[in-house]
């Protein structure tokens, strides 16, 4: 009976045996085409260097450690010290310098965005058979309708376009030029249209669902894009207050909310990619997740044992949190020593999804793919941080309220024969030196408020010079000033950013437009 049995089943397991024989076939193909993978990036704003649980921070990220734990930690990776340079040097793959774009962020006054002339990620992912999809912050100028997120790349938009408001009524107030005089509207957008009815939702919330309801609707045969720019943990300190529990330890007020503004962000982090596994799109997914600056310290950030803060061109300012999780990495669960920086992510991702640099002007990032995945050593050896001939430091310095001016030296010093304006903010990397000149902005070391009393940060009110050098690799707190004992790498460096300002455009930084007012009733958005 038995044997009759399998004589039967016989001619049956010999098809089956078939079947599952070109089933492998047709998987081994696949594999060899992989299906272009989904991309997901996570990006945060003002998301400080001491405030992910994964850096030893008494804030809990229980997502986000897990996740990057899992992933690939990125250790030795930097950013732009502001919101706007960071976000067009990830749509652009160039420096801000190429752009016009070095002096700080565009005010929602201003009439101008990031040159229409320059491709955006999106755009080269759509040309690669990508749907794009964005949620969150676009803060790229919007001043006319081709700057929107829509007209650059993106299938679909829901968010903001300024750079921060209410998270609640998502209200932001600006005053209005020729007097000045406060204007309170809504900045808040479903594609180019008004989005109506969020009136007291929580944006970390919304963001969430809009981001999940993407994943979950999108129609599995195309790759997806999806660039969701939270607007936690930015400043106004808003958060529902059942994130606050958690934190009755501590007892800085700021802290305290900003800590519980984190768990909201970590929380949706976990929903987004809870929603990508179960949805089926994970196995073939990578996720980036990324701050935008360094943390805020006047709202709650903060970056100890780095120096410095957001706005500022010490590590506190540029050295950022970020990670990438993906079943495609070939080394999960490692910590990458290597150099990457923000405009890596435009080569990177665009060669991940088989695109071409069709249209884009020269880069300034490179496909750092292999570095993160197989640990390969870094196509990046130098870092332009920025060469900003306008800055101004707009917010209080601990022991320098008023300012600070270092003036060009004439003295014997080698660097005083440099072509390169030493009196100008920059800041440039290669390899573990770190070259700085004139202000680098607030130089204060911020321990988080539960430190305010510990010894170790006793250690402050440097000198400060036109010409700053530090060996990051050594010394990442950049406590120890070395210029003098490397004349060469001085030299060497000031030569570079000698070569760099000679590539800069000029910077574009127009006056604020009355036009922008959206009268009362009104909304933020284009007016030209
Ligand atoms: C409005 O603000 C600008 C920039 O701060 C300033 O230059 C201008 O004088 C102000 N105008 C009035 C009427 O106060
Ligand atoms: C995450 O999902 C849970 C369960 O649906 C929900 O209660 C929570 O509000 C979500 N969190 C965020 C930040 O959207
Ligand atoms: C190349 O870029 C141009 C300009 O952005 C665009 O019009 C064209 O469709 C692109 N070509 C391909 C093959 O995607
Ligand atoms: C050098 O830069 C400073 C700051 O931007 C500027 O005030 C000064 O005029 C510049 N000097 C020269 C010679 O260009
Ligand atoms: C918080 O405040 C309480 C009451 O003032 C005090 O006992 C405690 O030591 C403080 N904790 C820290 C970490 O400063």
């Amino acid at each position: 009976m038995r044997l009759a049995e399998e004589d039967r089943l016989a001619p049956r397991m010999a098809t089956l045996r078939a079947l599952a024989f070109s089933v492998a076939l047709l998987f081994a193909c696949a594999d060899a085409r992989r299906p272009s993978p989904h991309l997901v990036f996570v990006l945060a704003d003002d998301y400080g260097w001491n405030d992910v649980g994964y850096h030893g921070s008494e804030i809990k990220t229980p997502h986000l450690d897990r996740l990057s734990a899992r992933g690939v930690r990125l250790d030795n990776y930097y950013v732009q010290p502001l919101c706007t340079p960071s976000r067009n040097q990830l749509m652009t793959g160039r420096y801000q310098i190429h752009t016009g774009m070095q002096h700080e962020i565009i005010w929602p006054c201003q009439p101008y965005c990031v040159p229409l002339d320059e491709k955006f990620l999106p755009q080269l992912l759509r040309e690669a058979g990508y749907s794009t999809h964005m949620v969150g912050k676009w803060h790229l100028g919007m001043y006319k309708k081709d700057c929107l997120p829509t007209r650059r790349g993106f299938d679909s938009f829901f968010g903001y376009l300024t750079g921060s408001e209410d998270y609640f009524t998502h209200h932001r107030c600006v005053p209005v030029p020729p007097n000045n005089e406060t204007r309170c509207a809504v900045d808040f957008r479903d594609g180019e249209e008004v989005a109506k009815g969020y009136d007291g939702r929580y944006s970390t919330h919304i963001f969430t669902e809009k981001a999940v309801g993407i994943i979950n609707k999108h129609n599995k045969e195309k790759p997806l894009f999806l660039y969701l720019a939270l607007q936690a943990v930015h400043s106004p300190l808003q958060v529902p207050s059942p994130y606050l529990e958690p934190y009755a330890f501590i007892n800085d007020t700021d802290r305290r909310h900003y800590a519980a503004m984190v768990s909201v962000m970590d929380e949706a982090v976990g929903n987004v990619t809870q929603a990508l596994q179960e949805s089926g799109l994970w196995d073939n997914t990578v996720l980036v997740f990324s701050t935008d600056n360094g943390g805020q310290t006047l709202t709650g950030g903060n970056n100890w044992p780095l120096r410095g803060r957001k706005w500022s061109l010490w590590e506190g300012g540029v050295r950022g949190v970020g990670f990438v999780a993906s079943p495609l990495l070939s080394r999960p669960g490692t910590v990458n020593t290597e150099l990457i920086h923000i405009s890596d992510w435009l080569p990177t991702l665009v060669a991940l999804a088989g695109g071409t640099m069709n249209g884009t002007k020269p880069l300034d990032g490179f496909n750092v793919w292999d570095t993160i995945s197989k640990g390969n050593p870094s196509p990046r050896q130098e870092l332009l941080h920025n060469i900003d001939p306008l800055f101004e430091d707009i917010s209080p310095c601990p022991g320098r309220e008023t300012g600070l001016t270092l003036a060009e030296s004439r003295g014997p010093e080698p660097w005083s024969r440099s072509k390169f304006n030493v009196s100008v903010h920059a800041a440039i990397r290669y390899k573990n030196w770190k070259l700085l000149t004139g202000y680098p902005g607030c130089d204060h070391w911020f321990p988080p408020p539960r430190m305010a009393n510990t010894p170790e940060v006793g250690r402050t009110a440097a000198t400060l010079k036109p010409v700053m050098l530090f060996d990051v690799k050594a010394d990442p707190e950049e406590r120890n000033e070395v210029s003098e004992k490397n004349p060469e790498v001085v030299a060497f460096l000031l030569a570079r950013l000698e070569h760099y300002a000679k590539t800069a455009k000029p910077v574009i930084y127009p006056d604020d437009d009355p036009k922008c007012d959206p009268g009362s009733g009104g909304a933020w958005g284009p007016w030209a």
